[in-house]
């Protein structure tokens, strides 16, 4: 475990409260008041996701929760989603569930800022979009932007996860490592 990494336990979290979700009657989590604090507020919301989700093998049904609990946790956050890798082109990014206005359908690797993400499998800290070459202007709102890699348990890009703010410069490395540590607990 590393030191971010997170449990349920850890964030003194009610089991029956992620058993609701999965049974599908629960709106504890919408209801919660979320500390004021970036960094605890991720480590209680990943601890969250990480309740909600256990048990569920489902791809899409993980994306949604993850876009959806995040989306609602955060004032910063603009657009949230993921970009999946077509499997019948490899080299192209399909939308994926998100949270957000109309979202762009296609990226191809190595354009934009979730290309650039997907083609190097590095995560993009973007403070002003305007300024990233090939930038891809979905809604004009989008002024700064984090996205970060998705990898499955056997080292597969499968997607991206993208997160835009009308915000400029409104992510920083706390942003960046959480969602990393996010990404790989749920999905690697
Ligand atoms: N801004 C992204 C495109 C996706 S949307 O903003 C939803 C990019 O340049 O990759």
């Amino acid at each position: 475990m590393t030191q971010a990494s997170t449990s349920t336990a850890a964030a003194g979290l009610d089991a029956a409260a992620g058993a609701a979700y999965r049974s599908g009657m629960a709106e504890a989590f919408n209801d919660r008041a979320l500390p004021a604090q970036k960094d605890a507020r991720y480590r209680d919301v990943a601890a969250e996701i990480a309740a909600v989700l256990e048990g569920e093998p489902n791809l899409t049904a993980r994306m949604a929760t993850v876009a959806s609990m995040l989306a609602s946790s955060f004032d910063h956050y603009f657009w949230t989603g993921f970009y999946v890798v077509d499997p019948a082109k490899g080299d192209e990014l399909v939308v994926g569930p998100y949270q957000g206005t109309l979202g762009c359908l296609r990226i191809v690797f190595g354009r934009g800022v979730c290309g650039t993400a997907a083609a190097t499998r590095q995560t993009q800290l973007v403070e002003d979009v305007e300024a990233f070459p090939g930038h891809i202007a979905c809604d004009s709102r989008s002024k700064s932007e984090v996205v970060v890699p998705v990898v499955d348990r056997d080292g597969e890009l499968i997607a991206v996860f993208d997160v835009d703010s009308d915000r400029p410069a409104a992510f920083d490395d706390t942003d960046a490592r959480w969602l990393e540590i996010i990404m790989a607990e749920t999905f690697a």
